[in-house]
């Protein structure tokens, strides 16, 4: 018979427990999480009325979570988990460009847009102009790629965020590149916003002397076959919050230019070239 439960043996009393038909990948997963947890609480000597508290933070965080609300995200996402997940999933050559957080304003089957289209489709916010290529590693364009863009409008809101308010699709597009790899497309030069802060991930960085906004960006997904898949954003390098994104998701070779326009329609112009790296 194996030793009963005790503080010094606990990862053991809990892991030799694993039967032997279980999958070797959920075993490893599994042993090193206790493991890891258990250490956790040991090295904080964790209170039971601390662990309470988690349990309550942790039912909370469930509860408002919704098919509009995904509030364990948003959890990840400051504890600077969900970067963490995409850096280790992401690792691509040097050159590629590098990927960022999805969010939780993706929208699939957003509508399919021609090359110069305005995705503004409030009109409201400063007008920009985004040009760019999608090329491979040896800077040969890619014809046929899907770019998939979203972003906040000059409130700082995205369309999903208010219904009733904004147009659907606003700011969100799909773009295809022709056999030069290039693509442009008006909207606005996006604005600061804060993550959603009323449930208890905004209570949390409140009690740990955090602000809850990311830098103005706009959302790409980059897509073409035969291609890694590429979710990323630009960023604007001035913005106030770029050295402190909630969601840590800045990188230095995602801070886009951008320029006041010549453009009639635009006053500011953005472009990013996306280098894609085979699958
Ligand atoms: C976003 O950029 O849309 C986002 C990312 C993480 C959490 C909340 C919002
Ligand atoms: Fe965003």
């Amino acid at each position: 018979m194996s030793e009963h439960f005790t503080e010094a043996g606990s990862v053991d009393a809990v892991t030799s427990r694993t039967g032997p038909e279980t999958d070797a990948r959920l075993s490893r997963v599994m042993s090193s999480l206790v493991s890891h947890l258990h250490a956790f609480a040991k090295d904080v000597d964790l209170q039971q009325n601390e662990w309470s508290m988690a349990i309550e933070f942790l039912t909370k965080t469930g509860k408002i979570c919704s098919d509009e609300r995904q509030e364990f995200i948003l959890l990840s996402d400051i504890l600077g988990f969900s970067m963490l997940v995409d850096a280790i999933s992401n690792r691509r050559p040097k050159g590629a460009t590098e990927s960022t957080v999805v969010g939780p304003f993706h929208v699939a089957n957003a509508p399919k847009r021609a090359m110069g289209d305005n995705i503004s489709l409030d009109g409201v916010g400063e007008p920009c102009l985004f040009t760019g290529r999608v090329l491979d590693l040896d800077g040969n364009p890619i014809a046929g790629a899907t770019i998939d863009v979203w972003s906040d409008n000059a409130d700082g809101f995205y369309d999903v965020q208010q219904p009733d308010v904004q147009p659907k699709w606003n700011n969100r597009g799909l773009f295809t590149t022709g056999e030069d790899g290039s693509y442009s497309f008006y909207g606005i030069k996006p604005v600061s916003y804060p993550i959603p802060d009323d449930g208890p991930v905004g209570k949390l960085l409140a009690k740990l002397g955090r602000h809850p906004y990311r830098p103005a960006h706009m959302h790409y997904n980059v897509s073409a076959p035969g291609y890694n898949n590429l979710c990323t954003h630009t960023f604007v390098g001035d913005d106030e919050y770029i050295s402190s994104d909630a969601v840590f998701g800045v990188k230095t070779s995602l801070v886009a230019p951008f320029e006041p326009s010549d453009d009639v329609d635009a006053k500011w112009e953005s472009p990013f070239d996306f280098v894609l790296a085979k699958a």
